[in-house]
């Protein structure tokens, strides 16, 4: 540690420990695991004690937050006349092997044993002073959602082949997994006929003043978002529509789907600086209905532009949670008297309390408004909506094997869009006039593996086929030739991570004090 020479061991700590402490409460706040905390640095693993199918993006999320973090914490304290600080974070991802080891009747500890751990080490260690370093593996799951640049081919201890070092220089545009795939390139929508009826019948009475709510279940990748999105396209042409998605880590902030409605609804830009955001919000409170303008001071709080005599913060908690709900459900009511307004809140399993106080409130009063509430969550949510005559719940099953053999055959028709490992394009499939049906023998044989493999979900199947693409197990040479034996091949990373999200946390069959996991792991130091 060069910065702290000179320093004696306790002004040293005096400006480590809070640093440790800053880096502890980032790892918590995405839910990792700190394996290892020595002095001046930790290791955590995310996804291995808690399975999370975005392991490797709250990694990342973690490592910008400590980042930021430390930044700060180091420019106060250079203020103060002290010596500043900074970390190195390294990130990798990758099966490990997590022994429990047991520290005491109810205490367990996890130790992770394996290449890909060390490979988090040795990525720290080469990451430059105040940044991230990762993996290609990182990247690859984490491109779009984070910006990635080069630090070219390193060679790495213990590794004969050098290795692509990235850094991590921000957040990326993605935050969604639909939103990853549409920028892929999304395959020809199958099915749902039935549930898009249902929807339009909804929306229509929306129209007429009798607003309802359509709530769309089922298992992750099974096709929850693309639904939204196809209705979108077929209907409301007439009425305004406003989004709010939820993350996985969502349920630490307050409001997350709530801001991002508003950010949606106030036309809000990133480039947008505090003086704009609050013109914007004035503006339109004000052209909407002057009688609104009392419910600025919450909608200012939400979207943290409130001055720093911020009026409603001596108020009592209780008081300010449930104006800020009225204000927000009394603007979006107005707006709907303008034009129909559609309101769309996805993945409510990930939802906040305040967030869900405030859907409950909208619940209340939808059903004589010129709205529809389009809302959609995993099987394991629960709400208390189910007995409203304007309910209308929308259960969604794997694809039927006909529609499932309809994706397939597009998919392995359509030339995808996501980079492969080495960057290059991939080559469309077919050539023209040929599909993906007269293909060799072998790969009837694989669309019926694919397809009970993945049980129909689209999201697996779309998954599968672009693994085997980089596997190489499956080769686009103006006709689709399957080079591998079909039993070679492998579950690709993001499926194994969404299959282990989906059972108790750990892989059937491997329930033991020693569990394989596929998890990402972050080392980080100050230096
Ligand atoms: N009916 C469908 N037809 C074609 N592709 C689909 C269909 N349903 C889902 N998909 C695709 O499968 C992937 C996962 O769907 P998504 O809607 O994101 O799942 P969920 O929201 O339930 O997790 C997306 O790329 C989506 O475009
Ligand atoms: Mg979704």
């Amino acid at each position: 540690m060069e910065l702290m020479e000179g320093l004696d061991p306790e002004e040293a700590r005096a400006i480590v420990d809070p640093a440790l402490k800053l880096m502890i409460d980032a790892v918590h706040r995405y839910d990792g695991y700190i394996v290892q905390s020595t002095g001046d640095g930790i290791f955590a693993l995310f996804g291995a004690h808690i399975a999370h199918e975005d392991h490797a993006q709250r990694t990342l999320y973690t490592a910008l937050r400590m980042q930021e973090d430390l930044k700060r914490y180091s420019d106060r304290i250079r203020a103060e006349g002290r010596l500043p600080i900074q970390i190195r974070v390294g990130v990798n991802t990758g099966e490990v092997v997590v022994r429990t080891l047991r520290t005491g009747a109810t205490h367990a500890e996890y130790a992770p044993i394996g290449h890909a751990t060390s490979l988090a080490a040795r990525m720290q260690v080469l990451a430059p002073i105040g940044s991230i370093a990762t993996t290609e593996q990182v990247r690859k799951l984490c491109e779009g959602y984070f910006n990635f640049k080069t630090l070219g081919p390193t060679k790495v201890k213990g590794v004969t082949e050098p290795v692509n070092v990235y850094e991590v220089t921000g957040l990326g545009a993605l935050r969604t997994h639909f939103q990853a795939s549409i920028r892929r390139g999304l395959t020809k929508f199958v099915g749902r006929q039935h549930e898009l009826e249902q929807m339009k019948r909804a929306l229509a009475l929306a129209r007429a003043g009798h607003g309802g709510v359509v709530a769309a279940a089922g298992d992750p990748g099974v096709g929850k978002s693309r639904l939204l999105y196809e209705f979108k396209a077929v209907a409301g042409f007439d009425c305004k529509v406003l989004e709010a998605f939820s993350v996985s880590h969502g349920k630490a902030s307050s409001y997350l789907p709530v801001i991002e409605l508003l950010r949606d609804y106030f036309e809000i830009g990133p480039n947008d600086d505090e003086r704009k955001r609050r013109e914007k919000v004035n503006g339109k409170i004000v052209t909407l209905d002057r009688s609104l303008e009392d419910t600025l001071p919450y909608l200012f709080t939400l979207l943290s532009l409130n001055p720093s005599d911020d009026p409603l913060a001596q108020m009592d908690p209780q008081m300010r949670r449930q104006r800020t709900q009225e204000a927000v459900k009394r603007v979006l009511l107005r707006e709907s008297l303008n034009q129909p307004l559609i309101v769309i809140f996805e993945d409510l399993h990930w939802i906040d309390s305040e967030t869900r106080g405030l859907l409950n409130l909208l619940v209340d009063s939808v059903g004589s408004a010129r709205m529809l509430l389009l809302m959609n969550y995993r099987l394991e949510y629960r709400h208390e909506w189910g007995n409203r005559t304007y309910y209308t719940q929308l259960s969604l099953d794997p694809l039927t094997p006909k529609n499932a053999e309809e994706m397939l055959d597009t998919l392995l028709s359509m030339p995808l869009t996501r980079s492969a490992p080495t960057g290059q394009a991939l080559q469309p499939v077919a050539a023209k006039g040929e599909s993906a049906v007269n293909a060799p023998a072998g790969l009837a044989a694989l669309k019926r593996l694919i397809i009970e493999r993945t049980e129909g979900n689209p999201f697996f199947m779309e998954e599968m086929v672009q693994a085997l693409i980089e596997q190489g197990a499956l080769q686009r040479n103006g006709v689709l030739k399957l080079t591998r034996p079909l039993t070679q091949i492998k579950v690709p990373a993001t499926v194994q991570a969404v299959l282990a999200s989906r059972s108790t946390g750990c892989p059937r069959g491997k329930r033991s004090c020693c569990i394989r996991w596929r998890c990402s792991g972050a080392s980080s130091r100050s230096g």
